[in-house]
């Protein structure tokens, strides 16, 4: 059985950037509980022009370059999403389409924040039985035309971008494990109401709803387990992994992962600061600004980890 490796990465941040100053001219808020309940100081804000797919296609274009790779050259594209361009086709019709890859199977996988850890699971699944060589992994979202910007408790939290992996068939194993899970039992925790005529429930609009507070502990629990589940998969210690790319949602999870890995802040990759909760765009993001800055570095032993709606969470452990 063949292995799969990260072959290129790339992401793309839109121009606008909201900063919690603005913030609090718009909703009761301040920079100071948003900094200590969060860690997040912006995020960026796609243009009225820019979809999902907008987004997609320049990290993907990104990644494509890293990698080496033509469009043509990818049998496959995955996209996560929680904010696609259409109910359908799939925002991974229109990558697909403008990177050149007619024909590819192109599908999303709506597991809203761990989208880009599932599509990178399936991607290693079918490198590994040899059905595809080169396969496309995105996370891409505009969570900003979610939004109800008169409720604080999510307004000031996500942030809009894209993040991209080449995922290629390799003789030397990359991707060495990765883990999914979900229970929809929480469902009602967070979620994003639907914009099918007749659907929307008790909201006015398309919007995200969370029960934040019940959300964050549930996350850290998991995560900490999931951190718990990779490394006994693969039979190794904490102090093995070089680095942990965790999901971008608020620094007070991470900082709390971190722990449970027995990890100093140095071993973290944190953006939240950058560019809030990007869903399932945050890890290729922060993974990708963390190569290009020259703290990750080929064969550094990565583990990345997610939680979402859902409830929805996954990790992959990587030899970058
Ligand atoms: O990405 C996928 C998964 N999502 C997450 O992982 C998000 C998990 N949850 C969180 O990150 C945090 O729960 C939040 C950042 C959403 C909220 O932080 P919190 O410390 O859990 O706050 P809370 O909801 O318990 O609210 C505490 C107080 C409340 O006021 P009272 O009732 O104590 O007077 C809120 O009304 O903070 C208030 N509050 C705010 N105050 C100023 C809530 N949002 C804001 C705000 N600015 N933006």
């Amino acid at each position: 059985m063949k292995h799969s490796k990260i072959l290129g990465l790339g992401s793309y941040l839109p121009e606008k950037v909201l900063t919690n100053e603005d913030l609090e001219k718009i909703v009761d808020t301040s920079d100071e509980w948003i900094t200590e309940r969060t860690g997040i100081k912006k995020r960026h804000i796609a243009a009225d022009d820019q979809n999902a797919s907008d987004l997609g296609i320049i990290a993907a274009q990104r990644a494509l370059a890293d990698a080496g790779l033509a469009g043509s050259d990818i049998d496959m594209i995955i996209v996560g999403t929680a904010t696609p361009d259409k109910m359908f086709p799939g925002t991974a019709c229109y990558i697909g389409d403008k990177i050149g890859a007619n024909g590819a199977p192109a599908f999303d996988v709506t597991a809203a924040c761990p989208g880009f850890i599932f599509g990178l699971s399936i991607a290693d699944q079918y490198i590994k039985t040899g059905f595809a060589k080169n396969i496309l992994v995105v996370g891409t979202e505009i969570l900003s035309r979610l939004m109800n910007w008169e409720d604080r408790s999510t307004c000031v939290i996500f942030g809009d971008g894209a993040g991209a992996a080449v995922v290629s068939a390799s003789d030397e194993p990359g991707i060495l494990s990765t883990h999914i899970h979900s229970d929809g039992s929480y469902g009602e925790l967070l979620f994003g109401n639907n914009a099918i005529r007749g659907q929307l429930g008790d909201y006015p609009e398309p919007q995200i709803v969370m029960r934040g507070n019940e959300v964050f502990k549930v996350a850290v629990k998991t995560l900490s387990a999931i951190v718990d589940e990779t490394l006994e998969a693969n039979n190794l210690e904490k102090s093995d992994i070089d680095w942990l790319i965790p999901h971008q949602a608020n620094i007070r999870i991470i900082q709390a992962t971190a722990k449970k890995l027995g990890a100093g802040m140095e071993k973290v990759i944190v953006a939240v600061d950058q560019h809030g909760n990007t869903s399932s765009a945050s890890i290729p993001l922060a993974w990708d600004q963390a190569i290009k800055d020259g703290r990750v570095k080929r064969g550094d032993l990565c583990l990345l980890e997610s939680f979402g709606g859902g409830f929805t969470w996954g990790s992959a452990l990587i030899r970058y």
